[in-house]
């Protein structure tokens, strides 16, 4: 049988999950899969982690170079998180022809080409189905799966933290910064929350799904991003009424020549697939044009979820003769490439003062900018007012301005919040 040593770097949440999947699942993955997997040596800088784990600790290198040297050593799994030293590890170890299986989206998602290189030198294998939906095998369904379709659309939940947040948030009807202070109490959000609640960790991983989705890199750079810290407790209220729930999508889709690559929150109509995945769960809706709509859900992060990706790339990895090569990712798409002026319908959520002609002088805007009106409500009968508009599908740019006009109207107090409605 073929013997397959793997090296784990980070004996953390995620790397712990792996190594316990590795040790518990052995003799059967040997028995379905045909390779007996060994961890063969480890990185933490925390020996009693090493212990805790059941595995010797004579397995404990002193450093990459170490394992790089490892002949023992097959594959290099990361499991550390952050850019550095994550990055330089991992080109060392393909430069030393060691296959990688990384969960780590942001350095995989602004250093794929590097690696790429790397792998290419020596024919090492690169492998990241953990770094996009941890446990959801969104990766392999895109590279293996998918071969007949030109891919059309891709709209993903795919940030826990955030949808846990707002599912508290529409459930409780409570406000965004008592659930971010309980989840981070809970340990569902991190203490500093900024690369999930302003969507930086969402952008990673749609840069990395629409990159294989359009066959040429989209860099983190080009894609529009807007976080859920401005939801209010009040915009979910309305939603609700409305018949819509918000969520926070990446958004990819084919438009032409050209693309369109965005984060932001979003009304979903409550009857859409993915207005029901609720709570720190993820699930990805694509559409192909042979296969058209697929769905896959499950839970994003956590120790064996993502653990269970982990061990599935191994897995694939060791049963290759000769790995995928990606140098399609070593073209970049430019800006001209992907749609800044994108369309949409909106919701727009302004207070004003409950006199004669302000409706009139918010429509005359509308008109002016050529936005159509779909729905309007006024809530309640006081001095100060708000007002919802929901528009048909009009350009960013055009709304940009309206909402420009709007907040210099005499008797609108404010524009108070502004959200795409994802139909
Ligand atoms: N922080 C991510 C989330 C998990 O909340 O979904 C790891 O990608």
């Amino acid at each position: 049988m073929k013997k397959v040593g793997v090296a784990v770097l980070g004996l953390g949440v995620v790397g712990g999950g792996t190594c316990k999947i590795l040790i518990d699942r052995k003799s059967q993955i040997a028995k379905e899969y045909g390779v007996d997997i060994d961890i063969a040596a480890v990185l933490d800088r925390v020996p009693e982690r090493v212990t805790g784990l059941g595995l010797d600790l004579s397995i404990l290198a002193k450093d990459i170079d170490e394992i790089c040297a490892n002949p023992s050593v097959d594959i290099v799994v990361e499991c550390m998180g952050g850019t550095e030293p994550a990055r330089t590890f991992l080109i060392k170890a393909l430069e030393a022809g060691k296959s990688i299986v990384t969960s780590n989206k942001e350095m995989f998602a602004k250093f794929w080409p590097e690696l790429e290189k790397a792998a290419q030198k020596t024919g090492a294998g690169l492998y990241y189905e953990a770094t996009t939906g941890g446990g959801m095998p969104i990766i392999r369904t895109m590279t293996q799966a998918m071969q007949a379709n030109g891919i059309q659309e891709i709209k993903t939940i795919i940030n826990g933290t955030t949808n846990y947040i707002l599912t508290r948030m529409s459930e409780e009807g409570a406000d965004y910064q008592d659930v971010l202070k309980d989840a981070q109490a809970l340990g569902y959000a991190e203490a500093n929350p900024v690369a999930d609640v302003e969507g930086y960790d969402s952008s990673y991983k749609l840069s990395i799904l629409s990159s294989l989705a359009f066959n040429k890199r989209v860099p983190v750079e080009l894609i529009y991003r807007e976080g859920i810290t401005k939801i209010s407790k009040e915009d979910i209220k309305i939603a609700k009424e409305m018949g819509f729930v918000i969520k926070l999508l990446a958004i990819a889709k084919q438009k032409g020549k050209k693309i369109e690559a965005r984060v932001h929150p979003v009304f979903l109509p409550k009857s859409h697939p993915l207005a029901s995945v609720n709570g720190s769960f993820n699930a990805v809706f694509v559409v192909g044009d042979a296969v058209g709509d697929i769905m896959i859900y499950g839970r994003g992060a956590g120790a064996l979820p993502t653990g269970s990706a982990i061990v599935s790339d191994i897995v694939f990895c060791a049963r290759q003769v000769e790995h995928a090569r990606y140098s399609e990712m070593f073209d970049v798409m430019d800006k001209s490439e992907i749609v800044s002026d994108f369309e949409s319908e909106y919701y727009l959520r302004l207070s004003a003062r409950d006199v004669s002609g302000v409706i009139a002088d918010i429509a005359t805007v509308f008109k002016k900018h050529k936005v159509s009106i779909a729905q309007m409500r006024q809530d309640e009968n006081k001095e100060i007012i708000p007002i919802v508009f929901i528009t048909h599908k009009t350009s960013e740019n055009a709304m940009k301005s309206a909402i420009k006009d709007i907040e210099n109207l005499p008797n609108v107090i404010s524009v108070d919040n502004v959200i795409r409605v994802e139909k």
